[in-house]
């Protein structure tokens, strides 16, 4: 049987409570089917971990990443902390450095769930790909005359043609693998007249090399719309950082709850290791309730599975937790009442029910 290593690192807020969550589910799994091993190592980073060192990671932390298969994330940033400290110290420090530049964010209407647009009844069923290491994230900028009436401020959105012609290609393939082969790439090319007019030169360029998908270009205020009212026309999305970390929340939103959104932060090229990881944050306001939806962890730890090549044991996974969700065992966010725990003990039952 194979075994993975994964690094577990939970962080603040809801983090740790989804994470262990999902730890729990995975070695349900894994010890039932007996297929695999894997086995977490516990990270702790995040806010706590800063207060007693001054840094939210450790100083060898990309190389102590490098040992595992994968990463399992759960959310940084805490009240006590500005957000720009405390994500730039974790998160972002691990996205860009290890150049895991494909962020993907399937979303669909999931048993149990309602979708509340009226447009789309039978719900919807994207995947959003967000460049995961440019733009406005690239930590360029900065502020000078600082507290002065004259002080400014700036944030470069800076964009390389390495940068966009990958992610391109990567949604292109995303978008083959998938029945509608259509892929919508999302810019601001009115405006944006530099960096938004390269994206648009790479996608007619890469699109040649995909003749078998179709596309087609929106900009990003109209494609909001379009995700409203026309959703059936959408399927595989792609777009800048900025742009695609706002629609995939609205895409979470729409697909009835932050609370099942999952990402990957994807290395392509398999270099380094990939980091899994819910959509939302730390959720502050539920914190220590014991109420948070650990559903995007399960996904996103199913996504995991997929990517270190146990795409048997994923499906697995996802049809035990939507059976316990069509079954109407849900948190508050989609209206249920059920607890963590009692989702964790549900998704297990299920497990041990459809594979002992
Ligand atoms: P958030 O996603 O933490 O919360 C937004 C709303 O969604 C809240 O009402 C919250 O209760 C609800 N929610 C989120 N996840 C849920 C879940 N699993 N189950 C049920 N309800 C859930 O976004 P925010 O309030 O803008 O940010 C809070 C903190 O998290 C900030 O410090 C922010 O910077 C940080 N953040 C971190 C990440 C990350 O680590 N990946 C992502 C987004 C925000
Ligand atoms: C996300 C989050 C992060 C982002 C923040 C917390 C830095 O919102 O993963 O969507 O903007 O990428
Ligand atoms: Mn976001």
């Amino acid at each position: 049987t194979k075994s993975y290593r994964i690094a577990s690192i939970p962080g603040d807020g809801i983090g740790p409570e989804v994470v262990s969550a999902t730890i729990q589910v995975v070695e349900k799994l894994a010890k039932t089917l007996g297929t695999f091993d894997i086995d977490f190592t516990h990270i702790p980073w995040g806010t706590n971990y800063y207060k007693q060192h001054g840094k939210y990671v450790s100083e060898d932390a990309l190389d102590h990443l490098r040992q595992f298969d994968a990463g399992l994330f759960g959310a940084v940033g805490d009240p006590d902390v500005p957000d720009h400290i405390s994500l730039w110290g974790l998160l972002l420090a691990i996205r860009g450095p290890l150049q895991l530049y494909a962020n993907v964010r399937p979303v669909r209407t999931f048993p149990g769930t309602k979708c509340p647009l009226n447009t789309a009844p039978e719900g919807i069923d994207w995947v959003l790909v967000r460049e995961n290491s440019e733009g406005e994230y690239s930590g360029q900028g900065g502020r000078s005359h600082i507290g002065q009436q004259w002080e400014a401020a700036t944030e470069v959105a800076m964009f390389t043609r390495v940068g966009i012609e990958r992610i391109m290609r990567f949604a292109f393939e995303t978008a083959q693998a998938r029945p509608r082969k259509h892929l919508t790439v999302v810019t601001k090319s009115n405006s944006m007249r530099n960096g938004m007019v390269l994206w648009d030169e790479i996608a007619a360029l890469v699109a040649k090399d995909f003749p078998d998908v179709t596309w087609d270009k929106m900009l990003v205020d109209a494609m909001t719309v379009r995700m409203v009212w026309k959703p059936q026309s959408l399927d595989t999305i792609v777009g800048a950082n900025l742009h695609m970390d706002i629609l995939s929340d609205l895409a979470a939103g729409l697909a009835g709850s932050i609370g099942v959104a999952p990402s990957s932060n994807l290395d392509p090229t398999r270099k380094n290791p990939s980091l899994f990881e819910p959509v939302h944050g730390s959720a502050f306001d539920i914190t220590g309730k014991g109420v948070a939806n650990p559903v995007a962890t399960f996904w996103s730890a199913a996504e995991m599975l997929t990517w270190v090549g146990e795409k048997d044991a994923s499906d697995k996974l996802m049809r035990a937790v939507e059976n316990v969700c069509a079954a109407g065992v849900l948190t508050p966010d989609l209206g249920g009442s059920a607890n963590t725990q009692e989702v964790v003990d549900a998704v297990c039952a299920e497990i041990e029910r459809l594979y002992k």
